[in-house]
Protein backbone atom coordinates (compact mmCIF):
# COMPACT_ATOMS: atom_id res chain seq x y z
CA UNK A 1 0.00 0.00 0.00
CA UNK A 2 1.58 3.33 -0.84
CA UNK A 3 2.12 5.62 2.48
CA UNK A 4 -0.51 7.92 1.79
CA UNK A 5 -3.31 5.42 1.34
CA UNK A 6 -1.95 4.23 5.05
CA UNK A 7 -1.91 7.52 6.58
CA UNK A 8 -5.80 8.09 5.06
CA UNK A 9 -6.57 4.43 6.84
CA UNK A 10 -5.05 5.28 10.04
CA UNK A 11 -6.93 8.34 10.30
CA UNK A 12 -9.93 6.93 9.27
CA UNK A 13 -9.62 4.30 12.05
CA UNK A 14 -8.81 6.81 14.94
CA UNK A 15 -11.54 9.21 13.37
CA UNK A 16 -14.50 5.90 13.76
CA UNK A 17 -13.16 5.42 17.14
CA UNK A 18 -13.54 8.55 18.23
CA UNK A 19 -16.82 8.83 16.52
CA UNK A 20 -17.72 5.65 18.79
CA UNK A 21 -16.54 6.76 21.88
CA UNK A 22 -18.69 10.01 21.41
CA UNK A 23 -21.72 8.46 20.17
CA UNK A 24 -22.12 4.53 21.79
CA UNK A 25 -24.47 4.63 23.99
CA UNK A 26 -23.13 3.09 27.22
CA UNK A 27 -23.65 -0.40 28.02
CA UNK A 28 -26.67 -0.68 30.63
CA UNK A 29 -28.08 -3.94 32.42
CA UNK A 30 -29.80 -5.69 29.20
CA UNK A 31 -31.34 -8.25 31.93
CA UNK A 32 -32.98 -5.17 33.96
CA UNK A 33 -37.02 -5.27 33.95
CA UNK A 34 -39.79 -2.93 34.99
CA UNK A 35 -40.71 -4.35 38.17
CA UNK A 36 -44.77 -4.33 39.15
CA UNK A 37 -45.08 -4.43 42.98
CA UNK A 38 -46.35 -2.26 45.10
CA UNK A 39 -43.30 -1.87 47.16
CA UNK A 40 -41.51 -1.28 44.17
CA UNK A 41 -44.27 1.70 43.37
CA UNK A 42 -44.21 3.16 46.46
CA UNK A 43 -40.42 3.29 46.73
CA UNK A 44 -41.04 5.23 43.37
CA UNK A 45 -43.45 7.53 44.51
CA UNK A 46 -40.92 8.77 47.14
CA UNK A 47 -38.32 8.73 44.67
CA UNK A 48 -40.06 10.86 42.18
CA UNK A 49 -40.77 13.07 45.24
CA UNK A 50 -37.54 13.26 46.26
CA UNK A 51 -36.03 14.13 43.30
CA UNK A 52 -38.14 16.97 43.07
CA UNK A 53 -39.33 15.58 39.01
CA UNK A 54 -43.16 17.01 39.75
CA UNK A 55 -40.77 20.42 40.02
CA UNK A 56 -40.41 20.27 36.25
CA UNK A 57 -42.80 17.55 34.65
CA UNK A 58 -45.85 19.02 36.56
CA UNK A 59 -48.78 19.59 33.88
CA UNK A 60 -49.84 23.30 32.62
CA UNK A 61 -53.41 22.80 33.71
CA UNK A 62 -53.32 20.08 36.49
CA UNK A 63 -50.17 20.69 38.78
CA UNK A 64 -50.66 17.41 39.65
CA UNK A 65 -50.18 15.16 36.54
CA UNK A 66 -46.75 14.74 35.09
CA UNK A 67 -47.82 15.60 31.78
CA UNK A 68 -45.27 18.25 30.92
CA UNK A 69 -45.11 21.53 28.91
CA UNK A 70 -43.51 23.69 31.28
CA UNK A 71 -40.41 25.68 29.79
CA UNK A 72 -37.32 25.46 31.65
CA UNK A 73 -35.30 28.64 30.45
CA UNK A 74 -31.83 28.69 30.51
CA UNK A 75 -29.15 31.11 28.92
CA UNK A 76 -28.69 28.81 26.16
CA UNK A 77 -32.58 28.08 25.02
CA UNK A 78 -35.83 27.36 26.28
CA UNK A 79 -36.00 23.24 27.38
CA UNK A 80 -39.47 21.56 27.50
CA UNK A 81 -40.14 19.03 30.28
CA UNK A 82 -41.77 16.09 28.45
CA UNK A 83 -44.74 13.87 29.27
CA UNK A 84 -43.68 11.47 31.88
CA UNK A 85 -46.72 9.65 32.06
CA UNK A 86 -47.24 5.96 30.11
CA UNK A 87 -49.21 7.74 27.33
CA UNK A 88 -47.66 4.70 24.64
CA UNK A 89 -48.28 7.93 21.82
CA UNK A 90 -46.92 11.55 23.80
CA UNK A 91 -45.51 9.74 26.79
CA UNK A 92 -42.86 7.59 27.75
CA UNK A 93 -45.67 4.23 27.82
CA UNK A 94 -43.15 1.99 25.38
CA UNK A 95 -39.80 2.07 27.38
CA UNK A 96 -38.42 -0.88 28.60
CA UNK A 97 -36.41 -0.95 32.08
CA UNK A 98 -32.74 -0.07 29.84
CA UNK A 99 -34.82 3.23 28.19
CA UNK A 100 -35.22 4.48 31.73
CA UNK A 101 -31.57 3.81 32.70
CA UNK A 102 -30.00 5.26 29.35
CA UNK A 103 -32.09 7.95 29.81
CA UNK A 104 -31.67 8.87 33.97
CA UNK A 105 -27.71 7.58 33.92
CA UNK A 106 -26.29 8.69 30.96
CA UNK A 107 -28.48 11.34 29.76
CA UNK A 108 -29.50 9.21 26.48
CA UNK A 109 -32.88 9.02 24.51
CA UNK A 110 -34.47 5.46 23.48
CA UNK A 111 -33.17 5.85 19.89
CA UNK A 112 -29.75 6.54 21.18
CA UNK A 113 -29.84 10.65 20.92
CA UNK A 114 -29.43 13.10 23.39
CA UNK A 115 -30.77 14.82 26.01
CA UNK A 116 -30.05 18.59 26.73
CA UNK A 117 -28.86 18.70 30.18
CA UNK A 118 -31.76 21.50 31.09
CA UNK A 119 -32.47 17.75 32.37
CA UNK A 120 -30.97 17.36 35.34
CA UNK A 121 -29.34 13.49 34.39
CA UNK A 122 -25.97 13.99 35.42
CA UNK A 123 -27.42 14.30 39.31
CA UNK A 124 -29.58 11.65 38.80
CA UNK A 125 -26.70 9.73 37.06
CA UNK A 126 -25.26 8.78 40.81
CA UNK A 127 -28.81 7.10 41.48
CA UNK A 128 -28.29 2.94 41.97
CA UNK A 129 -29.74 0.82 39.13
CA UNK A 130 -33.06 -0.36 41.87
CA UNK A 131 -33.58 3.44 42.28
CA UNK A 132 -34.19 3.91 38.56
CA UNK A 133 -36.06 0.97 38.25
CA UNK A 134 -38.38 1.88 41.31
CA UNK A 135 -38.20 5.33 39.30
CA UNK A 136 -39.59 3.86 36.27
CA UNK A 137 -42.08 1.46 37.97
CA UNK A 138 -43.92 4.56 39.74
CA UNK A 139 -44.30 6.25 36.43
CA UNK A 140 -45.13 3.43 34.53
CA UNK A 141 -48.28 2.90 37.18
CA UNK A 142 -49.56 6.41 36.60
CA UNK A 143 -52.49 6.93 34.72
CA UNK A 144 -51.79 7.92 31.28
CA UNK A 145 -52.24 11.20 30.17
CA UNK A 146 -52.16 12.26 26.57
CA UNK A 147 -50.05 16.18 26.12
CA UNK A 148 -47.63 17.02 23.11
CA UNK A 149 -44.78 18.88 24.64
CA UNK A 150 -43.29 21.62 22.38
CA UNK A 151 -40.14 20.75 20.81
CA UNK A 152 -36.61 22.95 22.85
CA UNK A 153 -35.86 26.16 21.26
CA UNK A 154 -32.01 26.67 20.89
CA UNK A 155 -30.19 28.12 18.62
CA UNK A 156 -29.27 26.11 15.47
CA UNK A 157 -25.79 24.82 16.46
CA UNK A 158 -26.86 23.16 19.93
CA UNK A 159 -27.94 20.11 18.02
CA UNK A 160 -28.72 17.15 20.79
CA UNK A 161 -25.36 15.76 19.07
CA UNK A 162 -23.51 18.68 20.51
CA UNK A 163 -23.82 17.31 23.96
CA UNK A 164 -21.84 14.35 23.08
CA UNK A 165 -18.83 16.70 23.95
CA UNK A 166 -20.22 18.58 26.39
CA UNK A 167 -21.01 15.20 28.39
CA UNK A 168 -17.55 14.17 27.83
CA UNK A 169 -15.63 17.73 28.76
CA UNK A 170 -17.98 17.52 32.16
CA UNK A 171 -16.66 14.56 32.41
CA UNK A 172 -13.10 16.01 33.17
CA UNK A 173 -14.65 18.50 35.67
CA UNK A 174 -13.73 16.95 39.55
CA UNK A 175 -17.60 14.75 40.12
CA UNK A 176 -19.86 14.97 43.00
CA UNK A 177 -18.49 14.26 46.22
CA UNK A 178 -14.91 13.65 44.38
CA UNK A 179 -14.08 10.59 46.87
CA UNK A 180 -14.81 12.36 49.86
CA UNK A 181 -15.55 10.05 52.75
CA UNK A 182 -18.17 10.55 55.34
CA UNK A 183 -18.49 10.41 59.03
CA UNK A 184 -21.03 8.63 59.45
CA UNK A 185 -23.87 6.60 57.47
CA UNK A 186 -26.34 9.53 57.67
CA UNK A 187 -24.30 11.99 56.36
CA UNK A 188 -23.38 9.66 52.86
CA UNK A 189 -26.76 9.03 52.95
CA UNK A 190 -27.26 13.38 52.82
CA UNK A 191 -24.28 13.94 50.02
CA UNK A 192 -26.29 10.85 47.87
CA UNK A 193 -29.45 13.33 48.85
CA UNK A 194 -27.34 16.32 47.46
CA UNK A 195 -25.37 15.60 44.78
CA UNK A 196 -28.22 13.17 43.31
CA UNK A 197 -31.44 12.59 44.00
CA UNK A 198 -31.96 16.31 45.32
CA UNK A 199 -29.52 17.79 42.60
CA UNK A 200 -28.77 20.69 44.89
CA UNK A 201 -25.88 21.49 42.79
CA UNK A 202 -27.85 21.78 39.39
CA UNK A 203 -28.78 25.57 40.58
CA UNK A 204 -26.64 26.42 43.85
CA UNK A 205 -23.08 25.19 42.16
CA UNK A 206 -21.91 28.60 39.30
CA UNK A 207 -21.17 26.97 35.96
CA UNK A 208 -18.80 28.26 33.47
CA UNK A 209 -19.08 29.46 29.66
CA UNK A 210 -19.77 26.27 28.59
CA UNK A 211 -22.61 26.12 31.00
CA UNK A 212 -20.47 22.83 32.81
CA UNK A 213 -21.27 23.06 36.59
CA UNK A 214 -17.71 24.49 38.01
CA UNK A 215 -16.83 22.19 40.96
CA UNK A 216 -13.91 24.20 42.33
CA UNK A 217 -17.14 26.43 43.24
CA UNK A 218 -19.34 23.71 44.69
CA UNK A 219 -22.20 25.47 46.13
CA UNK A 220 -20.93 28.44 46.02
CA UNK A 221 -24.12 30.09 44.48
CA UNK A 222 -25.11 31.45 41.05
CA UNK A 223 -27.48 33.69 39.09
CA UNK A 224 -30.32 32.07 36.96
CA UNK A 225 -31.29 34.27 34.45
CA UNK A 226 -32.32 37.35 37.02
CA UNK A 227 -32.78 35.13 40.67
CA UNK A 228 -30.02 34.69 42.44
CA UNK A 229 -29.13 31.73 44.08
CA UNK A 230 -27.47 32.04 47.50
CA UNK A 231 -24.33 29.87 48.10
CA UNK A 232 -24.72 26.93 50.23
CA UNK A 233 -21.56 25.74 50.86
CA UNK A 234 -19.66 25.79 54.43
CA UNK A 235 -18.67 29.56 54.26
CA UNK A 236 -21.96 30.47 53.93
CA UNK A 237 -23.79 28.17 56.20
CA UNK A 238 -21.47 28.95 59.32
CA UNK A 239 -24.18 29.89 61.47
CA UNK A 240 -27.05 27.13 60.09
CA UNK A 241 -27.36 24.03 62.66
CA UNK A 242 -28.42 20.90 61.93
CA UNK A 243 -32.17 21.99 63.68
CA UNK A 244 -31.80 25.28 61.44
CA UNK A 245 -31.51 23.28 58.10
CA UNK A 246 -34.22 20.51 59.06
CA UNK A 247 -36.89 23.53 59.29
CA UNK A 248 -36.10 25.11 56.42
CA UNK A 249 -36.20 22.14 54.16
CA UNK A 250 -39.82 21.80 55.75
CA UNK A 251 -40.87 25.01 56.13
CA UNK A 252 -38.45 27.38 54.01
CA UNK A 253 -37.47 29.57 57.56
CA UNK A 254 -33.59 30.56 57.91
CA UNK A 255 -32.07 31.12 61.07
CA UNK A 256 -32.61 34.83 59.72
CA UNK A 257 -35.91 34.84 60.23
CA UNK A 258 -36.94 35.31 56.49
CA UNK A 259 -38.21 32.90 54.12
CA UNK A 260 -36.99 31.21 51.16
CA UNK A 261 -37.97 32.67 47.86
CA UNK A 262 -38.89 32.27 44.08
CA UNK A 263 -37.48 28.70 43.33
CA UNK A 264 -36.34 27.56 46.27
CA UNK A 265 -40.06 27.40 47.55
CA UNK A 266 -41.04 24.95 44.36
CA UNK A 267 -38.10 22.70 45.75
CA UNK A 268 -39.16 23.21 49.55
CA UNK A 269 -42.89 22.85 48.32
CA UNK A 270 -42.56 19.73 45.91
CA UNK A 271 -39.46 18.12 47.45
CA UNK A 272 -37.80 18.98 50.44
CA UNK A 273 -41.01 19.53 52.89
CA UNK A 274 -41.99 15.97 51.38
CA UNK A 275 -38.81 14.09 52.83
CA UNK A 276 -38.72 11.61 55.57
CA UNK A 277 -37.70 13.22 58.47
CA UNK A 278 -34.99 11.02 58.69
CA UNK A 279 -33.87 12.16 55.27
CA UNK A 280 -33.96 15.76 56.15
CA UNK A 281 -31.80 14.96 59.06
CA UNK A 282 -29.53 13.87 55.71
CA UNK A 283 -29.51 16.48 54.33
CA UNK A 284 -28.81 18.65 57.56
CA UNK A 285 -25.90 16.26 58.45
CA UNK A 286 -24.45 16.63 55.04
CA UNK A 287 -24.19 20.70 54.77
CA UNK A 288 -23.21 21.10 58.20
CA UNK A 289 -20.86 18.63 58.47
CA UNK A 290 -18.04 20.79 58.61
CA UNK A 291 -18.87 22.34 61.98
CA UNK A 292 -19.27 18.77 63.48
CA UNK A 293 -15.89 17.27 61.60
CA UNK A 294 -13.54 16.51 64.72
CA UNK A 295 -10.64 19.29 65.27
CA UNK A 296 -7.23 18.40 64.22
CA UNK A 297 -4.83 17.83 67.16
C1 LIG B 1 -34.95 21.03 36.12
C2 LIG B 1 -36.08 20.40 35.47
C3 LIG B 1 -36.20 18.89 35.48
C4 LIG B 1 -36.20 18.05 36.57
C5 LIG B 1 -36.01 18.40 38.03
C6 LIG B 1 -36.43 16.71 36.02
N1 LIG B 1 -36.55 16.75 34.67
FE1 LIG B 1 -36.91 15.18 33.46
N2 LIG B 1 -36.59 16.37 31.84
C7 LIG B 1 -36.50 17.75 31.87
C8 LIG B 1 -36.36 18.26 30.52
C9 LIG B 1 -36.23 19.72 30.11
C10 LIG B 1 -36.34 17.12 29.67
C11 LIG B 1 -36.20 17.13 28.15
C12 LIG B 1 -34.75 17.33 27.76
C13 LIG B 1 -34.55 17.36 26.27
O1 LIG B 1 -35.46 17.79 25.54
O2 LIG B 1 -33.48 16.96 25.83
C14 LIG B 1 -36.52 15.96 30.54
C15 LIG B 1 -36.60 14.65 30.09
C16 LIG B 1 -36.95 13.58 30.88
C17 LIG B 1 -37.21 12.23 30.38
C18 LIG B 1 -37.22 11.81 28.93
C19 LIG B 1 -38.62 11.77 28.43
C20 LIG B 1 -38.79 11.57 26.95
O3 LIG B 1 -39.94 11.50 26.51
O4 LIG B 1 -37.80 11.48 26.21
C21 LIG B 1 -37.52 11.46 31.48
C22 LIG B 1 -37.89 9.98 31.47
C23 LIG B 1 -37.42 12.31 32.63
N3 LIG B 1 -37.08 13.57 32.25
C24 LIG B 1 -37.66 11.87 33.91
C25 LIG B 1 -37.40 12.64 35.04
C26 LIG B 1 -37.42 12.12 36.38
C27 LIG B 1 -37.78 10.70 36.77
C28 LIG B 1 -37.07 13.16 37.21
C29 LIG B 1 -36.89 13.15 38.70
C30 LIG B 1 -36.03 12.11 39.24
C31 LIG B 1 -36.86 14.33 36.35
N4 LIG B 1 -37.06 13.97 35.05
C32 LIG B 1 -36.52 15.57 36.80
C33 LIG B 1 -36.51 18.54 32.99
C34 LIG B 1 -36.42 18.07 34.29
C1 LIG C 1 -34.37 25.06 41.06
C2 LIG C 1 -33.21 25.63 41.67
C3 LIG C 1 -32.83 25.18 43.07
C4 LIG C 1 -32.61 23.90 43.52
C5 LIG C 1 -32.72 22.59 42.75
C6 LIG C 1 -32.22 24.02 44.90
N1 LIG C 1 -32.22 25.33 45.28
FE1 LIG C 1 -31.80 26.05 47.18
N2 LIG C 1 -32.18 27.95 46.55
C7 LIG C 1 -32.56 28.30 45.27
C8 LIG C 1 -32.80 29.74 45.25
C9 LIG C 1 -33.26 30.53 44.05
C10 LIG C 1 -32.53 30.23 46.57
C11 LIG C 1 -32.68 31.64 47.06
C12 LIG C 1 -34.06 31.79 47.64
C13 LIG C 1 -34.35 33.16 48.14
O1 LIG C 1 -34.10 34.12 47.43
O2 LIG C 1 -34.85 33.24 49.27
C14 LIG C 1 -32.15 29.07 47.36
C15 LIG C 1 -31.83 29.12 48.70
C16 LIG C 1 -31.42 28.05 49.47
C17 LIG C 1 -31.00 28.13 50.86
C18 LIG C 1 -30.94 29.40 51.70
C19 LIG C 1 -29.57 30.00 51.64
C20 LIG C 1 -29.46 31.29 52.41
O3 LIG C 1 -28.39 31.54 52.95
O4 LIG C 1 -30.43 32.05 52.44
C21 LIG C 1 -30.65 26.86 51.24
C22 LIG C 1 -30.13 26.42 52.61
C23 LIG C 1 -30.89 25.99 50.11
N3 LIG C 1 -31.36 26.73 49.04
C24 LIG C 1 -30.67 24.62 50.11
C25 LIG C 1 -30.93 23.78 49.02
C26 LIG C 1 -30.79 22.32 49.08
C27 LIG C 1 -30.34 21.53 50.29
C28 LIG C 1 -31.15 21.86 47.85
C29 LIG C 1 -31.23 20.42 47.38
C30 LIG C 1 -32.15 19.57 48.13
C31 LIG C 1 -31.50 23.01 47.02
N4 LIG C 1 -31.36 24.17 47.78
C32 LIG C 1 -31.91 22.93 45.70
C33 LIG C 1 -32.71 27.46 44.18
C34 LIG C 1 -32.58 26.07 44.21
Amino acid sequence: MQPRKIVLVVCSIVLLGIMLWLLLPPAVNSAAVVPTTADAIARGQYLVTAGGCISCHHGIERETEISGGLAVETDYGNFYAPNITPDADTGIGTWTAQDFLQALQHGRTPSGSFYYPAFPYRAYAGLSEGEVLDIAAYLMSLQPVVNVVPVPEVPWWLTRWVMAGWNRLADLQPQPGNGEEYADELTARGAHLAYHLGHCGECHTPRNSLGIPDMSREFAGAELGDEVIEPINAEALADWTVDSFDLFLLIGLKPDEEFAGGDMNEVIEHNTSKLTDADRDALAAFFTRQQHAPVAP
